[in-house]
């Protein structure tokens, strides 16, 4: 382990990868438990990992990259899903997405340069007779359009000053 990190961030990623490594093909279901404690897989956590599944940090490393669900940078303080399922692109997805890209700076698996939003897909957030949908963290907005999306935006802002 390296001594410079904290206990807890690699006693956490050691003991999720002790857990799973007993267990057939038990690499991505630790990457995945490793991501929801830390809220992201940090470069760190590559080597314990390897060193638990008797892997190279490569291997590793080329399994968090293949996967796009793999956080590979600290998340962002807030996450807008846009739902890039077959109801919602047939009802506009696909210009509340554009809008949301003018308007945070970022592409879709990106985030703000701040850090405050990240912006990433989902796939049908079971709303498909009210859609475009989109998720600000757990909260769910429907019949979305290019317009209302600088509004949810701004109320998002506002909520967390
Ligand atoms: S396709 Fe978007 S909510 Fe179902």
């Amino acid at each position: 382990m390296d001594s410079r990190l904290p206990c807890t961030f690699a006693d956490t990623v050691a003991r999720i990868a002790a857990d799973k490594s007993s267990v057939p093909g038990g690499l991505v279901p630790a990457l995945h438990s490793v991501q929801e404690a830390l809220g992201w897989i940090p470069p760190e956590a590559v080597p314990i990992i390897a060193g638990a599944f008797n892997r190279s940090r490569a291997e590793v490393h080329g399994v968090v990259s293949f996967y796009h669900d793999f956080r590979t940078t600290p998340p962002a303080q807030h996450r807008l899903g846009i739902c890039s399922a077959e109801a919602c692109q047939s009802m506009g997805a696909d210009r509340v997405l554009s809008e949301a890209e003018r308007i945070l700076g970022c592409q879709m698996h990106e985030q703000t340069a701040d850090g405050s939003m990240s912006l990433e897909p989902v796939y049908c957030l079971g709303q498909c007779a009210v859609a475009p949908a989109l998720t600000v963290d757990e909260r769910l907005w429907v019949r979305v359009t290019p317009e209302r999306i600088a509004e949810i935006l701004d109320q998002t802002r506002q909520e967390t000053l």
